[in-house]
């Protein structure tokens, strides 16, 4: 297992220049390829939380636990209100939530990868990629486990109904879905693991998230660009009708209305889920999503992704 500290820079999550060959007959020749780049970058670099994280340190109140500007509250009249010492607490709270999301989110990932694994054929190399893939979910939730386990805050449990749906629109919505969590979360790992004014085991539980997470994108990226132009006009516009409104949903649950409450924030949930700044974090963090989304023609009408905080109207999408 390769150790890192904060201060490394990445290993290498370029997996574009992998020379593989022979993919037999594959249904999906270029993510197959794609599969294949990716075991062979995870071959190179795989962490283990439990090798990777120094777990010496106390998850105390001596940093902030997310950057400061991407907290729900920030800019808003209670943030200018609070100490620097209450800052820093609700921090930490706010990060546990974040993390209470992720496991829920994961386990739902699991269970998307777990019911496509059985329509893939063994020798199709998506079949040990995604193998790979639940294997680094696996530990991505034991790692952000202990990370609540040891903050010192409620667990903040995240639940939304799961309905399994094997569908090929309901199969395209939830790649899109875990593509909408992994750049969401990648967004606020990318900025914690490069602030020094964040908690050092953050930043490493930030890198090594960021590390693994950089192949789940590229998956998820080539699945959707290669199976959307095969899908049914009909199932388009299922996909094209319904995204929004679920991946709104994902967002919301990035604010955990429990964590106001255990700290008696009046208030505090709705002024966060109304707080411009909050707003335009969710948008930027979205950016790459929306923008994929926008090239491989699956959002060809923006207004509801914008009706619902999505895209910023006056943003141009990539
Ligand atoms: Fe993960
Ligand atoms: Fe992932």
């Amino acid at each position: 297992m390769t150790s890192i500290t904060v201060n490394d820079s990445l290993p290498s999550t370029d997996v574009e220049d992998e020379v593989v060959t022979s993919h037999g007959d594959f249904p999906f020749p270029n993510t197959a390829r794609k599969a294949s780049q990716l075991v062979a970058a995870s071959s190179r670099t795989t962490l283990d939380p439990f090798d990777s994280v120094d777990w010496n340190r106390p998850i105390d109140d001596s940093a902030f636990h997310t950057s400061p500007e991407l907290l729900s509250l920030y800019g808003t009249s209670v943030w200018d209100a609070m100490t620097e010492v209450e800052r820093i607490e609700y921090s930490r709270h706010e990060t546990a939530a974040i993390y209470g999301a992720g496991i829920w989110f994961e386990n739902a990932l699991m269970q998307v990868i777990l019911r496509h694994l059985t329509t893939v054929d063994v020798t199709d190399p998506m079949h040990r990629y995604l193998l790979i893939e639940v294997a680094d979910e696996c530990r991505h939730s034991t790692m952000f486990g202990e990370y609540i386990r040891r903050a010192g805050t409620p667990s903040y449990p995240a639940s939304l109904p799961l309905e399994p749906d094997d569908s090929a629109a309901a199969r395209t919505l939830s790649y899109l879905l875990v593509l909408a969590v992994e750049e969401l979360l990648d967004f606020v790992n990318r900025a914690a693991m490069r602030d020094e004014r964040v908690h050092s085991t953050v930043r490493e539980i930030s890198r090594l998230h960021v590390l693994e997470e950089a192949r789940h994108v590229a998956f998820a990226k080539s699945f959707l660009a290669e199976t959307w132009p095969a899908l049914s006009e009909e199932d388009k516009v299922v996909v094209r009708a319904t995204a929004p409104a679920l991946v709104a949903e994902v967002v919301k649950l990035n604010v955990n209305e429990t964590v106001f409450d255990t700290l008696s924030i009046e208030d505090g949930y709705d002024i966060a889920r109304s707080n411009p700044f909050h707003a335009a974090t969710v948008v930027t963090g979205l950016s790459k999503l929306t923008g994929f989304l926008a090239d491989v023609g699956i959002i060809d009408d923006d207004s509801a992704w914008i009706e619902l905080g999505l895209l910023d109207a006056a943003l141009p999408l990539d």
